[in-house]
């Protein structure tokens, strides 16, 4: 059985504000279908805007899909009452970008990290605070910071002080919504290898939402691209990512930072913005973009075929 299943999942904004008699409508996720297996790790990329978050936080079920189901270890999540929901909870944890905000700047680190802990295990405050102890070593603080509050940290010592609330309860499966996108290069390589060695130590699964293709396949199991609220491309063990086919993730590789400037590849910086509103009703989502575009790119949605085991695109243009 899958730890978390995804099925047919798809979330519209709708503003409630009314333009020239019009309602403002996003497709945020559209029919997006993923599975997570216990002790790995799926990578979600795409650039800003694409539905990454939401989708997050439709799996985490901090919001409701208009359309679909989230199977969480065999129950569907969105369909638990509050009593069952706050059962899975405990299994399901999440890591934000912005660490600041995610931690309480009034309260030091033994009450961050205790709060899910006092929440829902019944601990004296003895054991309480040897649990804490034990979380900040684990994850690479000093004992002596139980006392220091948010603002005597570094960025990267508070992302570890997150991480370390996010373990408290030895969950199953943590979102970690572009958990390293906020810390300088030396800081993120660091939070990586920490968030490894956990899902090792602890069993751990993840789902690894970023914009960084590299990070991303140096952590995750499974990588899935995404553009404009659909999946495009999912594949296995991809450690070279050449071997990715769709058009999208290729432009996406070629738009990423080369450090070696010898080797003459250059920044390829043609993609323009495209908003979620643009999103084309009937036919694929990325012909505004595709240089392959045929005839059936305008007509229909392409489903996906599979290219190699583990590896499966939708792409009308697969083969060319
Ligand atoms: N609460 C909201 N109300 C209306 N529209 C929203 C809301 N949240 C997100 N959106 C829209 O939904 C689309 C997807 O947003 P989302 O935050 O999921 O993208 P993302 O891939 O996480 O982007 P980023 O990489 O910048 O974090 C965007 O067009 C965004 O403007
Ligand atoms: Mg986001």
């Amino acid at each position: 059985m899958s730890l978390l299943k995804v099925e047919n999942v798809s979330k519209v904004y709708k503003s409630d504000r009314f333009l020239w008699g019009q309602q403002r409508i996003t497709e945020a996720v559209k029919n997006v279908d993923l599975i997570i297996e216990e002790g790995t790790c799926l990578g979600l990329v795409g650039e800003s805007g694409c539905g990454k978050s939401t989708l997050g936080k439709v799996i985490l079920g901090l919001l409701k899909p208009n359309e679909g189901e989230v199977i969480f270890q065999g129950k569907n999540f969105c369909k638990s009452n509050g009593r069952r929901q706050y059962g899975l909870r405990r299994d399901l944890q999440v890591v934000f970008q912005d660490y600041s905000s995610s931690v309480n700047p009034k309260h030091n680190v033994e009450k961050i990290i205790s709060e899910p802990i006092r929440n829902y295990l019944k601990l004296s405050p003895l054991e309480e605070k040897k649990k804490v102890l034990e979380l900040l070593e684990i994850v690479g603080l000093n004992q002596n910071d139980i006392k220091k509050y948010p603002h005597q940290f570094s960025g990267g010592q508070l992302q570890r002080i997150c991480i370390a609330k996010a373990i408290a309860l030895k969950p199953k499966l943590i979102v970690l919504d572009e958990a390293i996108s906020s810390l300088d290069v030396s800081v993120q390589a660091q939070i990586l290898n920490l968030l490894l060695s956990l899902k090792e130590q602890f069993h751990l699964s993840y789902l690894f939402i970023s914009h960084d293709i590299e990070a991303v396949s140096y952590i995750a199991d499974r990588v899935a691209i995404m553009y404009l609220g659909r999946i495009v491309e999912e594949a296995e063990n991809i450690k070279n990512l050449e071997e990715l086919k769709h058009p999208y993730s290729k432009k996406l590789l070629a738009s990423v930072l080369n450090p070696y400037p010898e080797e003459g590849k250059f920044l390829d910086s043609s993609f323009d913005e495209v908003s979620i509103s643009k999103q084309i009703s009937c036919g694929c989502n990325y012909i505004e973009r595709c240089e392959k575009a045929m005839e059936i790119c305008h007509q229909q949605v392409p489903t996906f075929n599979s290219v190699a085991e583990g590896h499966k695109i939708a792409c009308h243009c697969e083969g060319i």
